[in-house]
């Protein structure tokens, strides 16, 4: 549709932006609490909730600390919590065994959240990156990452999280036939009810630094991820990769990063419009934290422009790490 304005005098544009009244009735995006997914990450221990130095603002906390969260989280109104763990160094191997122990950090904290939130939906990451010795989201034999022995591990992890109490699944390993491969394994296992939101466009992005660190995976990973991640330079490649996930069936997808790739997020969209998510990736949050912590910006005005950004490309909803933060000031 092509926009048709009136020659001036008979349109002054200006007319409907004269007060926030006017601008509020004709404002065409609405950012919403039932927007938010919240991206929270687990550590071993009780009681504790300890800072993430390249994310200032965000917590690792302990399952117990972790179910308190989501309570909070719940009585905002934020409808799912996305669960990431930091696992102990000791417990990363090899074979990543401690991906679907049904005792894991992250089944226990579905468990603890299950128990205490029950409303608030339960959101995993299915990689083996948490647990792999080298960092790498599958598995490495000499030097390569393997697709489909690791597509089996995943199914193995899917099922633990799913056994937990998980209501979406969300792969983020980026290997070739693993939504299909998940979704038999769900219907087979009889978990028809729990959802995939597949990590479908996800870039191998220098975005994700601290993150890595949040997880303690910086250190462990060597070289990169690019023969699984995306190539930044690439938009058509997004929409055969969403069309897959798709067929495989995937009940909703999403780019990753957000605010770097919203061309992707609105050609998905208006593409296959099906449920669409953009994940406000772990270097996004720093980058405006640390120049709001610095007085350069005004943190606030930034973090409601970028999530709202999210929107007007045509996306549903939103991971980021501002959740609580933007649910409470849109709560006021
Ligand atoms: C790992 C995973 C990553 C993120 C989510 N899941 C990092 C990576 O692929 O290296 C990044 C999230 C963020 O940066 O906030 N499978």
């Amino acid at each position: 549709m092509t926009p048709t304005v009136a020659a001036f005098p008979a349109a002054r544009l200006r007319r409907t932006r004269s007060s926030p009244a006017i601008r509020n009735l004709v404002r065409e995006n609405n950012l919403s609490v039932g927007d938010l997914i919240w991206p929270v990450f687990v550590r071993d221990g009780t009681g504790v909730e300890e800072p993430i130095a390249s994310m200032p603002g965000v917590l690792r906390r302990s399952v117990d600390k972790i179910a308190a969260a989501a309570l909070e989280a719940q009585a905002l109104g934020i409808p799912a919590i996305c669960l990431f763990p930091y696992t102990d160094p000791s417990l990363k191997t090899e074979d990543c065994a401690e991906a679907w122990n049904p005792d894991n950090l992250i089944n226990r904290a579905i468990r603890a959240i299950k128990s205490a939130a029950p409303d608030i939906a339960v959101m995993t990451d299915v990689a083996l990156d948490p647990y792999n010795i080298n960092g790498h989201d599958g598995y490495v034999v000499n030097g390569e990452i393997v697709n489909d022995a690791t597509v089996e591990a995943l199914v193995k992890m899917t099922l633990a999280q799913a056994e937990a109490g998980a209501d979406i699944i969300g792969p983020s390993d980026m290997m070739d036939g693993r939504i299909a491969a998940m979704r038999n394994a769900l219907e087979q296992a009889g978990h028809s009810t729990v959802m995939i939101l597949s990590y479908s466009a996800k870039y191998a992005s220098g975005y994700y630094g601290p993150f890595r660190d949040a997880v303690g995976a910086s250190g462990a990973l060597t070289g990169d991820k690019k023969t699984y991640q995306m190539d930044p330079a690439n938009s058509d490649e997004a929409l055969r990769l969403v069309q897959r996930d798709l067929n495989e069936g995937a009940d909703m997808v999403m780019i990753k990063p957000g605010i770097a790739y919203l061309d992707i997020c609105h050609r998905v969209k208006t593409s296959f419009g099906v449920p669409t998510f953009a994940y406000q990736v772990s270097g996004e949050y720093a980058m405006i934290q640390a120049a709001a912590l610095n007085g350069w910006i005004n943190g606030e005005q930034v973090m409601l422009e970028s999530l709202m950004a999210f929107k007007r490309a045509g996306c549903d909803g939103v991971l980021t790490y501002f959740a609580p933060e933007v649910a409470r000031l849109l709560n006021t």
